[in-house]
């Protein structure tokens, strides 16, 4: 048997698709060719998943069917207003410490240092909201879906799917945005895209070339230290378990 170690990875180029991926939230109207797009999605359902289930399910959106979901979605936030429920809870009832300050903090960077939306500006926050629905400009959008059964499971499937487009995109130069804000829309995503009663929308992906010359394109997020949210347990810990 050979048991030569196979030759290591190109771990600059690896990690460099993981130091540089962020969500990019300003998009050029630059094509995404159709063999690229079929890759990446290739690439993405390389990720593991329970038994090897791959429950993902991903519409791809561009043109008119893209535009025709983002105007739906925009008419009803502004008759109706976010669905009652989401399929699957998201966002917390109210956010606790130390996850309130975190996301206090990334609300000041994106509205109030990068788009100069001040905290009262409801407006303001508005208009960049419902951004969201049109994929930030992408020329591409996604919504992606999973079987209900379990919802926990495939929800940790579909991370690992979506981590994985994500990355692969950086590898081949385009940016992504995930984005739960599409579950506020659920209903009116079901209906368009005609989805399956046994499967709910995870969230929206936008997918294209960034605008490195929009405002926020400078907007970068911080990662707590290691010491924050690792635990080691080996032979030198003071207290073995
Ligand atoms: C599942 C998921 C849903 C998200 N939903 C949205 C969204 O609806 N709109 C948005 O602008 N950003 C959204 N984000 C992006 C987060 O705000 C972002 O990942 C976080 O602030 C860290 O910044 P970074 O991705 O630039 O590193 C989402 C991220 C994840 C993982």
């Amino acid at each position: 048997m050979d048991d030569t170690p196979p030759p290591p990875l190109g771990h600059e180029a690896v990690e460099a698709a993981l130091l540089s991926r962020r969500s990019v939230r300003a998009f050029l109207p630059r094509p995404v060719p159709a063999e690229l797009l079929a890759r990446l999605l290739t690439l993405a359902a390389r990720a593991p998943s329970n038994s090897n289930t791959q429950p993902w399910h991903v519409h791809v959106l561009t043109g008119e069917p893209k535009r025709r979901l983002a105007e739906a979605i925009v008419r009803e936030l502004e008759a109706n207003g976010r669905a009652a429920e989401t399929e699957y809870p998201y966002q917390p009832g109210e956010w606790q410490e130390p996850f309130l300050s975190r996301r206090r903090s990334f609300g000041q960077s994106l509205y109030l240092d990068q788009l100069g939306i001040p905290p009262g500006d409801a407006a303001g926050r508005h208009a960049h909201h419902i951004r969201n629905y049109d994929f930030f400009g992408a020329p591409v959008g996604l919504i992606v879906t999973v079987g209900r059964n379990p919802l926990a499971g495939a929800l940790i499937d579909a991370g690992l799917f979506l981590q994985g487009l994500a990355t692969a995109a950086r590898a081949h130069g385009l940016d992504t945005c995930l984005q739960a804000s599409f579950i506020d829309f659920h209903p009116i995503i079901r209906r368009h895209l005609r989805i399956p009663d046994d499967r709910f929308t995870v969230c929206g992906v936008s997918l294209g070339y960034a605008d490195r010359e929009h405002c926020l394109d400078l907007l970068r997020t911080e990662r707590e230290p290691l010491s924050a949210f690792v635990t080691f347990h080996t032979d030198d810990s003071p207290t073995q378990p």
